[in-house]
């Protein structure tokens, strides 16, 4: 995924949205966002992805992460797919706004074009990329699936769990680290530091080579 990546800052681009015309930096605010892309309107895997995101976007409103997709096709296009959204996934109501992108400039400039696939015309198509950004604009993670491989929003949830806890304090997140569970304490962090930061305690465990770098603690 070369371009935008890791610590950047997302352009401020003027988009059309299924919402209206914004700026990105504007809909952020204060707030963090998840941006994510999918390959075409009306296509089968995009249309269970906007579904389910528009389910979870409660759990992603607690979090203070506001949802963004984006679809090549124009706003009357993704209208329309709207109706075919909501009827597929029960009980969803798509309330976030879809950002159009016939020319795809937008996905260019945000790294989400899929560098091998191409529509009917030979246009780029983007791939089923997603950011997480914070509020200070910067991207804080990026992910990228090829078209046939949908994504997995719980595991964009945990992310987002991880981020805003490691964002936090000095703390790395584990392995199928879960919310609640114990975390690590950054390597950064001296001895005599941690005994400070975490008064709560930490658990160092005892490995061969004898470096105390493994500390868990609680949040
Ligand atoms: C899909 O959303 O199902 C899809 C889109 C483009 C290529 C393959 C699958």
């Amino acid at each position: 995924m070369p371009g935008l990546t890791i610590g950047d800052t997302i352009p401020n681009l003027e988009v059309d949205t299924t919402h209206g015309r914004m700026k990105l930096h504007d809909y952020i605010g204060n707030s963090w966002a998840v941006l994510f892309s999918h390959p075409a309107d009306f296509t089968p895997v995009c249309t269970t992805e906007l579904g389910k995101m528009a389910l979870y976007a409660p759990e992603f409103d607690k979090r203070g992460v506001k949802l963004l997709g984006f679809s090549c096709d124009a706003v009357p296009s993704h209208l329309r797919w709207i109706g075919d959204i909501e009827s597929y996934t029960p009980g969803c109501k798509v309330s976030y706004p879809i950002v159009a992108d016939p020319t795809r400039e937008v996905i260019r400039q945000l790294n989400m074009a899929d560098p091998e696939a191409k529509d009917a015309d030979g246009a780029e198509l983007p791939s089923r990329a997603l950011h997480v950004v914070a509020g200070d604009k910067r991207i804080k993670l990026s992910i990228l699936y090829p078209a046939t491989t949908g994504r997995d929003l719980d595991e964009v949830l945990r992310a987002v769990d991880s981020l805003q806890a490691t964002a936090k304090y000095k703390v790395a997140t584990p392995v199928n680290w879960r919310p609640g569970q114990p975390v690590v304490i950054s390597p950064s962090v001296s001895t005599e530091d941690a005994q400070k930061m975490f008064p709560q305690g930490y658990k160092t465990v005892d490995l061969p080579s004898k470096k105390e770098y493994l500390r868990f603690t609680k949040l």
